[in-house]
């Protein structure tokens, strides 16, 4: 294999970026040619992209974002723009093909090996509800962005006695809430894999109160219901000032933690090796610190198993 395309697609993540220098690096190091894609799977449509060298990838190791740029493409769902990025590929001679991505990127990246392309998959997103690998890329970024926001909202929730609600994302996956609650003291977590009652969360609050807390935290996941009516609630049961705080996209950016930054770069690095010994279709995860590859269609099939254990134990944490 003399070229190969590396791109990121759907949600961007830290970490993302170690993984594109990774491939670049790894790739040049054992002399093939990488060309990056921009936008994920919208550049293979519209030819859009970048021949790589060692210098296109300096400086982006303590980046978040993507120097290659993310989009969530439609087109590449339909017949027509997923066989134009398939002729775009065999025009531009992209041999084989790394993806950065979500859930929707590796459909993307079954596809293209559906139809005989080789492809290798790196998961690539915050929401860490990939359910075949234990972890994501950007994953523990976005948990250390929420810990600093959970902790500082902490002091000001503490000093004036109040109830604060944080909203943190995932819309079907509550991993983010889940992690950040226990990790952060939450007297409750809201998530959309739990069905929960207001009434449940207000109890908790105020046995807490009862026993002499002065203020409470609590942490929902986007997908489980939205921060400014549920705080409106639980003020009105438990009679506390309520407030609420919307993390937003706060959580997709900034520097790529230790963790992140290892496993972009372990990641990207054998991407480029199973391309190069033709171990292709694959998707790469992590397991008990270690990264490994699996079938991409088995990867796909597995299901999330929520974490209960987790959860019950962030409620007895904060008695
Ligand atoms: P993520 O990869 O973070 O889950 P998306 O679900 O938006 O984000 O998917 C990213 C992109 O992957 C989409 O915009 C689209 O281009 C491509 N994609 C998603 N689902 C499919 C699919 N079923 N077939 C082909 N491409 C897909
Ligand atoms: O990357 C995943 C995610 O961050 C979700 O948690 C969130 O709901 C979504 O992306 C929002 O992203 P966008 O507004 O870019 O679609």
């Amino acid at each position: 294999m003399r070229t190969i395309g590396v791109l990121t697609s759907g949600g961007d993540a830290p970490g993302m970026n170690d993984a594109i220098r990774a491939v670049v690096r790894y790739g040049i190091y054992n002399g093939v040619k990488v060309i990056g894609i921009k936008d994920g799977y919208k550049g293979l449509i519209d030819n859009d992209t970048m021949d790589m060298n060692l210098s296109s990838v300096a400086d982006i190791i303590h980046r978040g974002g993507t120097i290659l740029g993310s989009a969530r493409c439609i087109e590449f769902k339909e017949e027509l723009g997923f066989n134009q990025a398939i002729k775009n590929m065999k025009y531009l001679g992209i041999e084989g093909l790394v993806t950065i991505g979500g859930d929707g990127t590796f459909q993307g990246s079954k596809k293209l090996s559906d139809v005989g392309i080789p492809t290798i998959a790196i998961p690539g997103t915050i929401d860490n509800d990939l359910a075949y690998t234990q972890y994501t890329l950007g994953f523990f970024t976005a948990l250390e962005t929420v810990l600093d926001a959970i902790s500082k909202i902490r002091d000001t929730s503490s000093s004036h006695g109040n109830t604060n609600v944080i909203e943190v994302m995932g819309r079907n996956c509550g991993d983010i809430a889940l992690y950040a609650g226990l990790a952060g003291g939450a007297e409750m977590v809201i998530l959309p894999e739990m069905p929960y009652s207001i009434e449940e969360v207000c109890d908790k609050i105020m046995q807490g109160r009862i026993r002499g807390k002065r203020h409470s935290i609590v942490v929902l996941a986007e997908g489980a219901g939205d921060a400014k009516t549920i705080s409106k609630k639980i003020g009105e049961i438990t009679k506390t000032n309520t407030k609420y705080s919307v993390l937003g996209y706060t959580q997709r950016g900034g520097t790529p933690s230790a963790f992140d930054r290892l496993i972009g770069s372990k990641m990207g690095a054998k991407a480029v090796s199973l391309l190069l010994e033709e171990n292709y279709s694959r998707a790469l995860g992590v397991r008990d610190g270690s990264v490994f590859d699996m079938d991409i269609v088995e990867a796909l099939k597995t299901e999330k198993v929520f974490d209960n254990e987790s959860y019950e134990l962030t409620k007895i944490l904060s008695i």
